[in-house]
């Protein structure tokens, strides 16, 4: 299929950005949108003009890091899938395709569409991690019982890859989603229970330091998360938050 690909390109972090548009041809249904890419790269190479830059690394929706707002949606037009497991199947010949990066104050852009999201890792830094010492000492899965519900929505909550797509479908660019994915998989599990009342102040307080906005509940951040993290999450961290709060 032929397509036109209206892409946003920037040199750098302080450099005016802007749409530019591109021609490509030939391309096989069968193609990943991250190969689609490839190929308008490798024809970009060859006529000695610069390549646009993109995240991307594991292509197999793991580590989070293909952040492509396609089309006006956060991982583009599939549900439950990231960029990189997007296909050029789930667009038509002749199509024009707009490709941003995920757009946040928080999220500052590097180059083109690679985006700046340590802001995540100080958030996780902050609180998401447990003190018990396992060092040495390894016990078998099962030495600790854990009730069948609790040990699923800890699950859930830990399919959170950090994407980070919450945040750009978010008209506030909160990171409620993903800081109560982090905060849940431990508040719910027996070796999360040391620090459960520091974590979530401490998360809570470093994600308002890095300026991601306020949640008012309208649910785009579980529409577009490729994991299906869902909103209850939202709700957990805020009664987990109250009740750390209480004296
Ligand atoms: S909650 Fe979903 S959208 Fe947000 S960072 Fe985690 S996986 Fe990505
Ligand atoms: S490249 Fe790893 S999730 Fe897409």
């Amino acid at each position: 299929m032929n397509l036109k690909l209206k892409i946003w390109r920037q040199k750098n972090s302080t450099a005016k950005g802007k749409i530019v548009d591109y021609y490509i041809n030939e391309i096989s249904s069968d193609m990943s949108f991250l190969e689609m890419l490839d190929v308008l790269n490798a024809d970009l190479i060859k006529k000695g003009e610069e390549p646009v830059s993109f995240d991307h690394d594991c292509r197999e929706g793991i580590c989070g890091s293909c952040s492509l707002h396609i089309n006006g949606r956060p991982h583009g037009p599939d549900g439950g899938i990231t960029t990189c497991q997007l296909h050029m199947r789930k667009f038509k010949d002749g199509d024009s395709i707009v490709i941003e990066p995920f757009r946040s104050k928080a999220f500052p852009i590097v180059k083109d569409l690679i985006i700046d999201r340590s802001s995540f890792d100080r958030v996780q830094h902050a609180g998401a991690f447990v003190s018990v010492n396992t060092s040495g000492n390894t016990q078998d899965a099962n030495a600790t019982p854990i009730n069948k519900v609790d040990a699923d929505h800890a699950f859930d909550a830990a399919a959170c890859i950090g994407c980070g797509a919450c945040v750009a479908a978010c008209k506030n660019a909160s990171a409620m989603l993903f800081v109560s994915a982090k905060v849940s998989q431990y508040a719910l599990l027996p070796q999360g229970q040391v620090e459960r009342k520091k974590r979530v102040t401490d998360m809570v307080s470093q994600m308002d330091e890095e300026g991601f906005g306020a949640c008012t509940n309208t649910g785009a951040c579980e529409i577009e998360c490729p994991k299906g993290i869902s909103v209850t999450n939202i709700a957990r961290m805020n009664r987990e938050f109250i009740e750390s709060n209480l004296k």
